[in-house]
């Protein structure tokens, strides 16, 4: 399948490696504005001079792909988009699926309207943590869950001068996302309000809240809680998947660093205490495992799972959870 690369910034350059890495799909093109990231291109990673363009429209003139790889910036994601609905080409779409809600409606819409595949890229639950851990949830291993709790304590985007630093309520919007994703992904449930304070830390280094606390209801009766931290310099114990624990009447499952624990210690039952395997297969390698969902569905004429219309409800928590620390309030998802 033919595909264009919009966007060889840090991400973009790692989609172009793994595009490239896929026997099924041959990069024909790439878009690319900013001249210094177009030397880049051509000089790191040896993408022709001839295949680059300055705007997805100026490539659409020259090359007719399957689908595009969207990597610009989050304000970018609804034009790109856009102009690939307009050409009735699929999309795999960085996250989050745009940074306005509005917008992501509008895009899903369109994308809708015109029969296009729109999958966005929840990197984060094709791994080995989340899939098992779904897995056993669908199990019974634990009952029915009843809470779900996440933290996550990292120095997040701490080279100076990105959106990623200027912009308000990033570390929310923009990592959080995954998280938020997860927690939807793992219990099946669909959020129903949000609860945020966010504030910052005396040394941090971001203009938007870089910590928060966040308690969800889902339509399930579950609650979920994520508690962040995106400016420490001190003990980081699970990297960006943080750490994670689910209740239920039989026990919990608890992501302890990279490791999966079944525990139940109620006096009166027999003790559990066990590290499970991690699952391994064609949904647990990351971004490859991703691309790899997205080809089948083409092949198969389905939408993808992630696919946009889906991924409104993981925007949902996030844009609940900004208007709550705004305005100091439970914030239902009905108010979107
Ligand atoms: N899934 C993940 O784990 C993950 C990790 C990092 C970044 N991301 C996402 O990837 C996206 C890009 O992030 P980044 O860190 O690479 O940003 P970046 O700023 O490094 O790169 C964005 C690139 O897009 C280019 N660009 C801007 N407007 C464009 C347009 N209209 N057409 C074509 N190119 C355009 C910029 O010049 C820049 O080179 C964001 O949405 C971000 O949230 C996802």
């Amino acid at each position: 399948m033919k595909a264009i690369i919009v966007g060889l910034g840090g991400r973009g350059r790692g989609w172009l490696r793994d595009c490239r890495a896929n026997p099924d799909v041959e990069v024909v093109a790439c878009v690319e504005p900013f001249a210094p990231n177009k030397e880049r291109a051509i000089k790191e990673f040896n993408v022709p001079k001839e295949q680059l363009y300055d705007t997805l429209n100026a490539a659409l003139k020259h090359v007719k792909p399957d689908f595009v790889v969207d990597v610009t910036p989050p304000a970018q994601h609804e034009s790109v988009a856009m102009t690939a609905i307009e050409n009735k080409i699929h999309i795999l779409g960085e996250k989050p699926l745009s940074d306005n809600y509005e917008a992501a409606k509008r895009v899903v819409a369109a994308g809708k309207k015109a029969g296009v595949k729109h999958m966005i890229t929840q990197n984060y639950r094709y791994a080995g943590l989340p899939r098992t851990t779904a897995r056993l949830l669908k199990e019974g291993v634990i009952g029915p869950v009843a809470q779900i709790d996440a933290s996550l304590y990292v120095p997040w985007a701490d080279a100076p001068g990105s959106h990623y630093v200027t912009e308000p309520y990033m570390f929310l919007t923009d990592m959080g996302i995954h998280h938020f994703d997860m927690m939807r992904y793992m219990i099946e449930g669909e959020p129903v309000s949000a609860t945020a304070l966010t504030w910052n830390l005396p040394w941090g280094w971001h203009k938007g809240d870089a910590c928060q606390l966040i308690l969800f209801r889902f339509s399930n009766g579950v609650i979920g809680t994520h508690r962040g931290v995106g400016c420490t310099v001190g003990h980081v114990p699970a990297g960006h998947n943080g750490e994670w624990r689910i209740e239920g009447p039989q026990g919990t499952l608890t992501w302890e660093g990279s490791d999966l624990y079944h525990s139940h210690s109620h006096r009166a039952e027999k003790k559990i205490r066990e590290k499970v395997k991690l699952d391994e297969n064609e949904t647990t390698g990351g971004p490859p495992a991703l691309l790899k969902e997205f080809l089948k569905a083409l092949k198969e004429n389905r939408q993808p799972e992630c696919n946009a219309a889906d991924n409104l409800k993981s925007m949902a928590m996030v844009f609940a959870a900004v208007k709550s620390a705004k305005e100091k309030r439970e914030v239902q998802v009905s108010e979107l």
